[in-house]
């Protein structure tokens, strides 16, 4: 089966998956990455920022380290071996602890490409005030938060003009695929249309942990971005805006 990318020629950046093996809840073996990357490239997936939890509760600490880079790159050496036409990138999905200024001080996380965009995750019954403190943190670092999925967190879909706050202070708003599919519950789809409709989304991921349930075939969310959103333009959520995070560029 070839990897033409399927619609329209569009060529994709996946900011958001959970590819690299074994090292959280993600895919649990080098043969599920490979498998998860060929579908991603069959739908036209060219980049995919790799992002495992880090700093979870559970222990996962995925923090920058010389281990670390290796995963990305031992990845990346199977899917060229396998002739998989997919770039994986370094990257991170960290989890926003009490202990997260310390971490930006001390240098441990891995942002998006080594650029200056950071994928952050919060607990779904985080406060909003929590929430705002530590998204200043991080750009007092000089970091631009790259809010994951914000149409999961409970306060968001409570009160979605949260998340235009953050829109106007300058944040991205990463929308994950399975929101807008209906695969991660009413509050999160609710929250996610609303969300497109105010045209808030930096980016559109996969967040996908394997290639089944939660998989990173972009084929059906274009799908249903271009039936429920007539007026969005795909290209700008799956390719250009997350091209401009891989290059450093600003998105407006
Ligand atoms: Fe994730």
């Amino acid at each position: 089966m070839g990897y033409d990318a399927p619609y329209a020629g569009l060529i994709m950046v996946d900011l958001h998956c959970h590819i690299l093996p074994g090292l959280d809840d993600g895919s649990d073996s080098l043969d599920t990455s490979c498998r998860m990357a060929a579908i991603a490239a069959r739908s036209g997936v060219r980049s995919i920022v790799a992002t495992p939890h880090c700093n979870t509760r559970n222990e996962l600490k995925n923090y920058r380290s010389e281990a670390l880079t290796r995963a990305f790159r031992d990845l990346q050496a199977e899917l060229d071996r396998w002739e998989i036409p997919v770039k994986i990138l370094p990257g991170a999905e960290i989890l926003v602890r009490s202990n997260f200024a310390s971490l930006l001080e001390k240098g441990s996380l891995q942002s998006i490409n080594d650029s200056q965009y950071l994928l952050v995750e919060f607990y779904f019954d985080e406060a909003p005030a929590f929430m705002e403190a530590q998204l200043s943190a991080a750009e007092g670092f000089g970091f631009v938060p790259v809010v994951a999925h914000p149409e999961r967190y409970f306060c968001v879909q409570d009160n979605p003009s949260l998340a235009a706050g953050w829109f106007e202070r300058g944040r991205v708003l990463q929308l994950n695929a399975g929101s807008i599919l209906g695969t991660l519950g009413e509050g999160a789809y609710d929250a996610a249309s609303l969300l497109l409709r105010w045209e808030l989304a930096g980016a559109v991921a996969s967040d996908a942990h394997d290639y089944r349930r939660r998989s990173p075939d972009l084929l059906p969310l274009i799908d249903a971005l271009e039936r429920r959103f007539p007026s969005l333009d795909p290209e700008r959520l799956l390719r250009t805006n997350p091209q401009k995070i891989l290059q450093n560029k600003p998105l407006r």
